[in-house]
């Protein structure tokens, strides 16, 4: 059983390998998906700045890859910033993959020390099925 804690250690053990030496601020983010995995990423950035993926991002790629498309829980930490709140862009990925009730789990160095949702992080996000 994968508790909030789990997740933390997953996370900031992706941070330890982010490739940012661009903006020097390491991200790791770790989700428990659907499948009882956990799937973790960590930011990569590129010299052409906008190119860069965030850790969000990359977990999503890996639980993708994984097999599983499902988010039940997710963890972020960022060892420059306690409670670091996933970016827009990474609110409408993980939405995508969610249900507005599956869990963000916000860190400090201790662990997680905030929890919300992501659709309260979201709230109206783009949805639709009225598309392709
Ligand atoms: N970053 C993430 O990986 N996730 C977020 O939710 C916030 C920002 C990364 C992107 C960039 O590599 C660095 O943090 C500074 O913005």
């Amino acid at each position: 059983m994968t508790t909030p804690a789990d997740l933390f250690a997953a996370a900031r053990a992706a941070s330890a390998k982010s490739y940012s030496p661009y903006s020097k601020f390491p991200v790791g983010a770790a989700i428990l998906a659907e499948d009882g995995a956990v799937y973790a990423g960590a930011n990569v950035e590129n010299l052409a700045y906008p190119e860069g993926i965030c850790a969000e991002g990359v977990a999503i790629g890996h639980m993708i890859m994984g097999g599983a498309t499902k988010i039940k829980a997710v963890a972020v930490y960022a060892p420059r910033l306690a409670l670091c709140s996933p970016c827009g862009g990474c609110r409408q990925k993980l939405a995508e993959f969610s249900d507005a009730g599956a869990k963000v789990y916000l860190c400090d160095d201790t662990g997680v020390r905030e929890t919300v949702t992501v659709g309260g992080l979201l709230p109206h996000a783009f949805d639709t099925e009225d598309i392709g």
